[in-house]
């Protein structure tokens, strides 16, 4: 069964391989979506990265669009929703999936670069994105977004003040959302995942490593404590987006699914 048939989906941070955003594009064209293909394209590399995965959305015979995004900048959020109007006429599904590790540290150095970007990128892009959607969901009857928040924005660990609590804030903003449009049949949720095995975990953990004074062996299997006892595969964090996203969850709104292989989220 195809749960996503003609819809039209945005992600964004889908352009860096083995990510969780590509993940999920590659999933929603595998069940029928027309997806726009959206992360930072502040070179060539970069723009072709996102270009490679459309592409490999239009393989399994979807349409694509691929839009070089900075979310933290409203003008760019803006001209990729009128982009998409103007391709597909709709917007069923925005996927907030883009973040970053730059608010990870001991709390005592955290610097206001790292305060600033991680709250212009978690929350002020996840916001553009979500005020440039809504009105277009509203005027057709509907739509999901699914914001990807972590385990770190429902419990906290130490080295990471200004990521967890700007996690903390994306399901804060989840929630809000679900409260004030569900009226509009616009559902909001988002998924917390664990340990998942990423470009952006790796960095993270080789900095944890070095914090903590252990090998990056031992950080892996620190981050990997958890029942499944393994990190998640991008691929199954995207199969929780899809079924937030999907009809299947239709009277779902304003959770917070834990994706973490049974880990004990700490404080
Ligand atoms: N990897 C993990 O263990 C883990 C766990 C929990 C939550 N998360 C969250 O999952 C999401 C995806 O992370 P990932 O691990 O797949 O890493 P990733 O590095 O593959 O994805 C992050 C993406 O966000 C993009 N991005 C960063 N700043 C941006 C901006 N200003 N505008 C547009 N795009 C921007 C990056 O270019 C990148 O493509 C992030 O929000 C992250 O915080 C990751």
């Amino acid at each position: 069964m195809k749960l996503m048939q003609d819809k039209v989906v945005i992600v964004t941070g889908a352009g860096r391989e083995r990510g969780m955003g590509q993940a999920a594009v590659m999933l929603f064209a595998e069940h029928g979506a027309r997806v726009v293909v959206t992360d930072l394209a502040r070179n060539a590399a970069e723009q072709d990265a996102i270009e490679v995965v459309a592409q490999a959305a239009e393989a399994l015979g979807v349409e694509s669009l691929a839009l070089g995004v900075d979310i933290t900048d409203r003008a760019q959020v803006e001209a990729c929703v009128a982009d998409t109007i103007k391709r597909f006429g709709r917007i069923d599904v925005l996927i907030n999936n883009a973040g970053t590790a730059i608010g990870a540290g001991p709390f005592l150095e955290q610097t206001d670069t790292q305060w600033d970007v991680s709250y212009n990128v978690h929350l002020k892009g996840a916001n553009y994105f979500c005020q440039a959607v809504i009105p277009h969901m509203q005027a057709q009857g509907g739509g999901a977004i699914v914001n990807n928040a972590s385990m770190l924005g429902v419990a906290a660990e130490p080295f990471s003040a200004a990521y967890t609590a700007t996690k903390f804030g994306v399901v804060g903003l989840t929630k809000v959302i679900a409260a004030e449009f569900g009226g509009d049949n616009i559902r909001c949720n988002c998924v917390c995942p664990g340990s998942v095995a990423t470009q952006m975990q790796e960095e993270g953990l080789k900095q944890f490593a070095e914090w903590s004074g252990i090998t990056l062996e031992e950080a892996w299997k620190d981050a990997e404590r958890c029942a499944l006892g393994r990190s998640a595969q991008p691929e199954e964090v995207a199969g929780a987006m899809l079924y937030l996203a999907s009809d299947l969850a239709s009277y779902v709104s304003g959770d917070a699914l834990m994706v973490t292989g049974a880990a004990n989220p700490g404080v």
